[in-house]
């Protein structure tokens, strides 16, 4: 059985492959075995890894990490690689996904085996208002309130003297959804991008360090979830996802009246 944790939201630009790639290296380097999923026909997820190959021939302490083309640019269909892949397992599987540029169907297998849901997002009111209706849409989907899961925003490119709008941090209290963490704008993550890496192997400059405690809040925020799931009775709802589920619903009802 795999974990999935689906990085996703349905902006472009909000970071998706930045957290996708920096939480791959951040289980890696807790020891665990991941594989990146990517749905994005641009590969940067692809991309990225092939980075990292480089970098591995370079440097020992590097270890490639596997990520796999899921959409073919040419058909948005699933590569015969992926198709392939999919029915082997890794314990992780972190999936880069924006939610827009795949189908309502892939969508929804998506959503289906997702454990976790991991939404960056930017503070912009364009960013805040997408999100806010990316997240609607996924806490009253069928798939999700059948089997609510853990759902935790990231605030991406946050800078100095630009809060995120009030508005939307007691939006997201009102659905119960924590920001777990705020990631600065830094070219700390094009560096980490170009060179196949994550930040907790971009050596010791302020910037990496002060973003390296951005990501311990994000693998604690994962570890505790993965906690919270595996204390659950199979199948059946907690208090925390009924609270979720109810969330989900009080938007529904919101959403149609
Ligand atoms: N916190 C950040 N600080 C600076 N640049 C960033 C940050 N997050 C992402 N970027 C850069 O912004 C661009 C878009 O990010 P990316 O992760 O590719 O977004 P997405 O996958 O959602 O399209 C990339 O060039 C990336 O390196
Ligand atoms: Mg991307």
């Amino acid at each position: 059985m795999s974990t999935h944790i689906l990085v996703t939201n349905s902006k472009g630009g909000c970071g998706k492959t930045t957290v996708a790639t920096n939480l791959a290296v951040g289980l890696h380097n807790q020891g665990k075995e991941v594989v990146l999923w990517d749905y994005d026909p641009q590969g940067s997820s692809v991309l990225w890894s092939h980075n990292r190959i480089i970098a591995s021939e370079e440097n020992s302490r590097i270890k490639p990490l596997k990520a796999v083309a899921c959409s073919s640019n040419k058909t948005g269909k699933e590569t015969l690689s992926f198709q392939r892949y999919k029915y082997e397992s890794a314990p992780f599987i972190i999936i880069d996904a924006t939610a827009g540029k795949i189908s309502d169907s892939e969508l929804e297998r998506l959503i289906r085996i997702s454990d976790i849901f991991i939404v960056p997002t930017m503070s912009s009111s364009f960013d805040i208002k997408a999100t806010e209706k990316f997240l609607t849409g996924l806490l009253t989907h069928r798939l999700y309130r059948s089997r609510p899961r853990p759902v935790g925003l990231l605030e991406n490119r946050s800078v100095g003297g630009c809060e995120t709008s009030d508005g939307f941090l007691s939006f997201l209290a009102c659905i119960d959804i924590p920001k777990i963490a705020e990631l600065k704008d830094s070219p700390v993550y094009q560096k980490a991008a170009d060179t196949g890496l994550g930040i907790a192997e971009m050596g010791e400059t302020r910037a990496a360090q002060r973003e390296y405690r951005a990501w311990k809040q994000v693998l604690t925020w994962v570890g505790n979830q993965l906690i919270e799931e595996l204390r659950k009775p199979p199948r059946k709802a907690s208090r925390s996802s009924r609270s979720a589920s109810s969330s989900a619903e009080a938007l529904a009802t919101k959403d149609a009246s």
